[in-house]
């Protein structure tokens, strides 16, 4: 039914999260690092755009070798970003525009800079079981149980981490070895251990007990692993992915630490590599009290060829099409769906599957469109409300993200690889893609900052996109975006209605049905450069890419990128 404003309950099911990458957002105090100042600046400009919440990537004491995803301090600010008064005002700010915060929470692994893990490796520490040691593999004790295996290295087991190299370092003065899925320097926490467990139930309580509505969990399905890790046969995040006591956790973590506040609603959304449509039922199935929703990655590897990121490959369309409709089918009445088609870790959406050269705004918003017209909340990564693209790299140097540099280090200078084939993989696909700074204005460093060079190059073509033109201009990319967010606050259709993908086959056309009490909302899209001959259905137009959608509709053709929503 269309309501004059439509509020659903929880709140979270009918906003749109809209991500904040705080080092690229917006330099306040012109150091060439975004800030918190920053956030505060410019939160006006997010409420015009109508979101209902924003995800802010981890603020808190770091490093930085993994940007902030490697943690030394959960409870302060690191002073890149300002400080906890600076937080205390972003989250005012925010509430009094009625947009809530959610913190990242990044508890599968700490920095190897954090006190607990300078503790834990003094074997007679009582933080050593925080972390996860383990003796080398031709020492361990026969109920640790290493298999007589194929496999002759010493580490404990022979598992890959996500940013090159072993899951081991050696530490010499304990003689031991710690797991780290990702870089060394982010060793992973032990969670079989009850005092860390509830060390981090507080720290969490402590900030909502600032006023934070809820926390993104960084790789939380990580967090429980096998219970062997002497185990035999290849392998990385894969082993340790929904490990045999992650439900549980959550179930404790929900009573521990959110039942604490009983007159609250939170959103709590887990990144979970490997989902599978059952697992993510079972997570967040409202009955079973774990987290709201979750973030699922099989539609972001449908481009890359044999499994890994930086071997790209075209996308078959109807191979996303199917996916996020088998996302949206399975979870029907079981559990909620998170949207996503970009954020710190993706490359642009519309250099990675849109037209961002001929037909920039019209693959950006036909992408757009498509996403949240799924049933779901929809997540927008900042600057995709503009269309901003991939970087157009020139040299390895300019990079900064950990896992582009390792992976380029192993395969040209450790391995020898032809530097040449490598390069296309890295240029499309690394996370720097999404870091380059947001495109402001048309001012020096795109308008970022004022005069400090940027930590990451702006893209140059900030001067034909940028948020300061494109929000004057009824017919940019932000205002579809505005535009888009805004109907869901009256068409409870788009949150509550069924879903259906018709033509699923079609490798150029996308469509898909919601229907609501007679209701129905059909939005169309034709992802291709080159014109679709289609008969729209009849009805309203509620939402267009072309602005002479409606009267162009007679001629049975949509043109390159065209998109509409159409309601009866
Ligand atoms: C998540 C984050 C990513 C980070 C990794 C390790 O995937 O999104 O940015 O590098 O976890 O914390």
């Amino acid at each position: 039914m269309k309501k004059d404003v439509y509020v659903s309950d929880p709140w979270w099911k009918n906003s749109v999260v809209y991500q904040v990458y705080p080092r690229s957002f917006f330099d306040f105090n012109d150091d060439g690092v975004g800030d918190l100042k920053g956030l505060w600046a410019h939160a006006s400009r997010l409420a015009a755009l109508g979101i209902g919440a924003v995800w802010l990537s981890p603020v808190y004491v770091s490093p930085m070798r993994d940007n902030g995803y490697d943690i030394a301090n959960y409870d302060a600010i690191d002073p890149t970003f300002g400080s906890l008064d600076d937080l205390d005002d972003v989250i005012d700010i925010l509430h009094s525009l009625g947009i809530r915060l959610i913190m990242d929470l990044v508890v599968n692994h700490t920095s190897s800079d954090h006190p607990w893990f300078k503790e834990s490796c003094d074997p007679d520490s009582p933080k050593r079981d925080w972390y996860i040691w383990r003796s080398r593999r031709s020492e361990c004790t026969p109920n640790e149980g290493a298999g007589p295996g194929e496999w002759r290295g010493d580490e404990p087991n022979q598992w890959r981490s996500a940013f090159s190299g072993p899951t081991w370092t050696w530490h010499e003065p304990s003689q031991s070895y710690y797991m780290h899925l990702f870089s060394p320097e982010q060793p992973d926490l032990n969670w079989e251990n009850p005092e860390l467990r509830q060390e981090i139930y507080a720290m969490m309580r402590r900030w909502l007990d600032r006023g934070v509505d809820g926390f993104r969990m960084d790789v939380i399905n990580l967090i429980s692993k096998p219970e062997n890790l002497y185990e035999d046969g290849p392998g990385g995040l894969d082993r340790a992915m929904f490990g045999p006591r992650f439900h549980e956790y959550m179930q404790e973590m929900r009573r521990e630490v959110f039942d604490a506040y009983p007159d609250r609603t939170f959103l709590t959304v887990g990144e979970t590599p490997g989902a599978t449509p059952d697992q993510a039922s079972l997570t967040t199935d409202p009955t079973r009290r774990e987290l709201d929703m979750v973030f699922q990655f099989e539609h972001m590897g449908l481009d890359s060829a044999d499994g890994d990121k930086f071997h790209p490959k075209p996308l078959h369309l109807p191979d996303m099409k199917e996916n996020l409709a088998r996302w949206c089918r399975e979870l029907e009445g079981r559990g909620w769906n998170a949207l996503y088609l970009s954020n710190h870790d993706q490359p642009r959406p519309v250099s990675r599957f849109g037209n961002d050269r001929e037909y920039r705004h019209q693959s950006a918003t036909a992408w757009g469109a498509m996403l949240h017209a799924h049933k779901g909340t929809p997540f927008v990564y900042q600057g995709e409300e503009i269309g901003m693209a991939n970087f157009p790299w020139e040299s390895i140097d300019q990079f900064n993200d950990v896992e582009t540099i390792n992976y380029w280090r192993e395969c040209v200078e450790l391995g020898g690889q032809d530097p040449t084939q490598v390069w296309p993989g890295i240029v499309a696909m690394s996370r720097d893609n999404a870091r380059t700074p947001v495109q402001w204005a048309d001012l020096p460093h795109g308008g970022f900052g004022s005069s400090a060079t940027p930590w990451l190059p702006v893209n140059p073509d900030y001067s034909q996109v940028n948020v300061s033109d494109q929000a004057s201009d009824p017919n940019s990319t932000w205002c579809f975006y505005q535009t888009m967010i805004g109907l869901r606050d009256s068409y409870e259709i788009l949150t509550e209605g069924s879903f259906e993908l018709l033509q699923a086959e079609d490798e150029h056309l996308w469509w898909v049905r919601r229907e609501w009490h007679g209701e129905i909302l059909d939005a169309v899209a034709n992802m291709s450069d080159e014109p679709y001959e289609l008969a729209l259905p009849e009805g309203e137009v509620l939402l267009a890419n072309y602005p002479d959608a409606a009267e162009h509709r007679s001629t049975g053709v949509l043109r390159p990128w065209e998109t509409v929503w159409i309601w009866r």
